[in-house]
């Protein structure tokens, strides 16, 4: 299993040298909650910020996109170093314009569905993405608990990709920790984000060796 700690988690006031210390301790990605306080119920931080971090790290940045206007900003996060940027299939912008955009800008875009979304809203876009994000806990905080009925989702996904012969990841984004990662593991996940069960940890290193054991 790839495991991207999720900053949201980190202590902002020294974000650079967490990144370092994630790096160090075996971190697959990088991910990065930029919220809006629009479309989720809370403000993180945008692409400046980002581009300051870039530095620290040179793994993968998974840019997670909780905001009302994607492609408004896609420029700003693609010249802050994102590598993969992944925006909300109930967004208000054009889905397949702020895709293209993306993928105009050498990066791999992802769509990401809320726990209320049926599997069946990315099928559209599957042939064009990199990545499908599955929420596994409503998007706009870290510590909450793992939705396993949202697995399902991850399986319809995967079949969907396999009948039409598409290869992408799947992510998973939530809750995820030593007690819940066996069941994302078992539906079919390659990509799992983890903020507090890394963050919290007394060894930030021992905890995602881990979680990549799945
Ligand atoms: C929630 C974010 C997640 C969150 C995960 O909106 O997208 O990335 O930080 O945190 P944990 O692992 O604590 O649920
Ligand atoms: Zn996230």
């Amino acid at each position: 299993m790839k495991i991207a700690p999720s900053l949201l988690s980190c202590d902002f006031s020294v974000m650079g040298d967490e990144i370092k210390r994630m790096d160090k301790a075996g971190a697959d990605w990088m991910h990065l909650d930029v919220m809006d306080g629009h479309f989720v119920p809370n403000i993180t931080f945008g692409a400046p910020v980002i581009k300051w971090v870039r530095t620290y790290s040179d793994k993968p940045f998974d840019v997670h996109l909780m905001i009302s206007e994607p492609l408004r900003y896609i420029d700003d996060f693609a010249d802050a170093g994102a590598d993969i940027i992944t925006f909300h299939v109930e967004c208000d912008s054009d889905i397949d314009a702020t895709i293209d955009k993306i993928k105009s800008r050498g990066i791999k875009p992802g769509l990401v569905i809320k726990p209320n979304t049926p599997a069946e809203a990315v099928f559209p876009y599957l042939d064009k993405l990199a990545l499908v994000l599955v929420m596994t806990v409503e998007p706009g905080f870290g510590g909450q608990s793992f939705m396993a009925d949202m697995l399902p989702k991850v399986g319809a996904i995967k079949e969907e990709c396999k009948r039409r012969g598409i290869d992408l990841l799947i992510e998973a984004d939530g809750g995820i920790g030593e007690a819940t990662i066996a069941q994302a593991a078992q539906a079919g996940v390659d990509v799992c984000v983890a903020g507090t069960a890394v963050f919290k940890a007394d060894d930030a290193a021992q905890a995602i060796a881990k979680l990549q054991e799945y």
